[in-house]
């Protein structure tokens, strides 16, 4: 993926960021040796951060968008309330079979619910309040996500979208392919909403971090 900072420097913050467990490194790894895209996985540095992030929250509803094979999903369970549950969701059946079949391996077995679907379809029967949600699908139709989900986050809850840099093709959106161009609409969309307040954090390929008021 995409790191705006020098490989050395993400190397240094790496080596100074706690270990992924056993079952993260694996999955990390079988993701490489089975995936066409591995870049695809947060990785260790932002799995760390989605975890922090989520301890900080003690979340007791989790919405993921985009689950891959499961990689993100797992950190943010780290910080779960006990009682809590993780939706994810992927349109993509085999890589949602190596997700499912990491999720049975974890502690959040039960708290885990894989949903295989496309995402806007889903999202229009889901019926929970979220605590956090983290966005990190098809790059286009994230605000279609934002305005299907902000309505179902709660007062003091979180919206996190990945990517939101795109490996810094945002700075010059004349010149940006289309996911460069909707990561910029984004960005502008969140920054205008009075009922946010936001924080762009560069942290690999970005990350907006958004609070509802
Ligand atoms: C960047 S990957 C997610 C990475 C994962 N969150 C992680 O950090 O390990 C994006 C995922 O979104 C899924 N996706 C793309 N378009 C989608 C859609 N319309 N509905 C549901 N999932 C979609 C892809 O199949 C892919 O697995």
């Amino acid at each position: 993926m995409h790191h705006l900072t020098s490989e050395a420097i993400h190397q240094y913050a790496e080596s100074y960021t706690s270990k992924e467990d056993e079952l993260l490194y694996d999955l990390n790894r079988q993701t490489h040796l089975q995936t066409a895209l591995p870049v695809m996985l947060s990785g260790h540095l932002q799995g760390r951060f989605l975890s922090m992030i989520s301890k900080m929250i003690k979340p007791r509803y989790v919405l993921e968008i985009g689950t891959f094979t499961g990689y993100s999903a797992l950190c943010l369970a780290e910080g779960m309330h006990p009682d809590g549950q993780l939706i994810t969701i992927d349109n993509h059946p085999e890589q949602a079979a190596i997700a499912k079949a990491y999720f049975d391996k974890s502690p959040y077995k039960e708290q885990i619910n894989l949903i295989v679907g496309k995402a806007i379809e889903v999202l229009n029967y889901l019926n929970y309040e979220f605590d956090l949600v983290f966005i990190d699908a098809d790059k286009i139709n994230y605000a279609n996500y934002f305005d299907l989900v902000i309505d179902r986050v709660k007062s003091g809850g979180y919206i996190l979208a990945d990517n939101v840099l795109y490996n810094g093709e945002v700075l010059d959106p004349a010149q940006a392919g289309k996911n460069a161009l909707a990561m910029h609409q984004y960005n502008q969309k969140i920054s205008l909403d009075n009922r946010l307040e936001n924080v762009l954090l560069p942290l690999r390929d970005g990350i907006m971090i958004s609070r509802k008021k």
